[in-house]
């Protein structure tokens, strides 16, 4: 379903992002991919829904070589990828269904959408992703009366409807307490598995990522240290992810300072 090939991101700066990534996965398989800040992490994502070009490498999903497209094929492409943000990204002045309704866009009429109308199959794809996220109740609410967790689900609900072939989610109860983002984090597994979608999501945050995930990928300075079931994620590992942290701790004046890492470097993430 989902083959990267050692990938490899250089920024235009020269930071080195991701060295050389290489990972499979299947259809319905949730995913977290962990790693401290820096790591890569985000800049993955991109990658796999082409808002980021890679340096080297491929990425194919069912089939279609990402790595390949043009901008106008990438835009098609991105019908079949459902994108969840820390920040939500929500239009506030508009309300939560049609929020929702903006997933299928692609899929809509132009001239429709134009003049704002979608159709019944649009109109009942969209309210029952609204009540796969039990936010029914609020479909008529407007974004900015919402609160955060509601909007994390609109926004989760939004990217189901697009019926996406893969789910991608940068952090996505960031922004939430702790027990919201229990919440949302459960709510976002929970549908993901129901409809079978593969759903890899970034997140910092282990306990959580060990509780709802499959499969945990630890990324450390670019490239794939640990990848496995989170039975498997035994303290050397989670050395091994975090270790550069630890070091540095430990012995700040002879940590090595590998490219693109250090406090001196702003982390340009998100
Ligand atoms: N647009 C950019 N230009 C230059 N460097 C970047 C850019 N975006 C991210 N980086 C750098 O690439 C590395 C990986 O960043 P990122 O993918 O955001 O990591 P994560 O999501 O794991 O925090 C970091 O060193 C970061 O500073
Ligand atoms: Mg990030």
């Amino acid at each position: 379903m989902l083959e990267v090939h050692e990938l490899q991101v250089v920024y235009p700066n020269g930071n080195e992002a991701l060295k050389s990534i290489s990972l499979s996965a299947q259809r319905g398989e949730i995913i977290a991919i962990i790693g401290r800040s820096g790591a890569g992490k985000s800049t993955l994502l991109r990658c796999i829904n082409g808002l980021q070009r890679a340096t080297r490498g491929s990425i194919t999903l069912d089939g279609e070589v990402i790595t390949r497209l043009n901008e106008t094929q990438l835009r098609l492409a991105r019908r079949y990828i459902g994108f969840i943000w820390q920040e939500y990204n929500l239009v506030e002045r508009l309300s939560a269904l049609t929020n929702v309704l903006t997933g299928r866009l692609a899929y809509n009429n132009p001239l429709a959408s134009f003049v704002g109308y979608f159709g019944r199959e649009h109109r009942d794809i969209a309210l029952k992703s609204l009540d796969r996220m039990n936010m029914l109740p609020r479909a008529s609410f407007r974004a900015d009366r919402l609160s955060g967790g509601e909007k994390q689900r609109v926004a989760i609900a939004r990217a189901i409807a697009q019926e996406p072939k893969i789910l991608l989610a940068d952090e996505p109860v960031a922004s939430l307490d702790p027990e919201l983002s229990v919440q949302v984090m459960s709510d976002l597994a929970r549908v993901a598995r129901d409809v079978g979608v593969l759903t890899l999501i970034n997140i910092h945050d282990v306990e959580l990522a060990k509780q709802y995930a499959d499969r945990l990928i630890g990324v450390a300075q670019g490239i794939i240290v640990f990848d496995g079931p989170p039975a498997q994620l035994d303290e050397a590992t989670m050395d091994r992810i975090y270790r550069f942290d630890k070091d540095k701790k430990k012995h700040p004046a002879e940590a090595p300072e590998p490219h693109g890492f250090g406090a001196a470097q702003p982390v340009l993430s998100q």
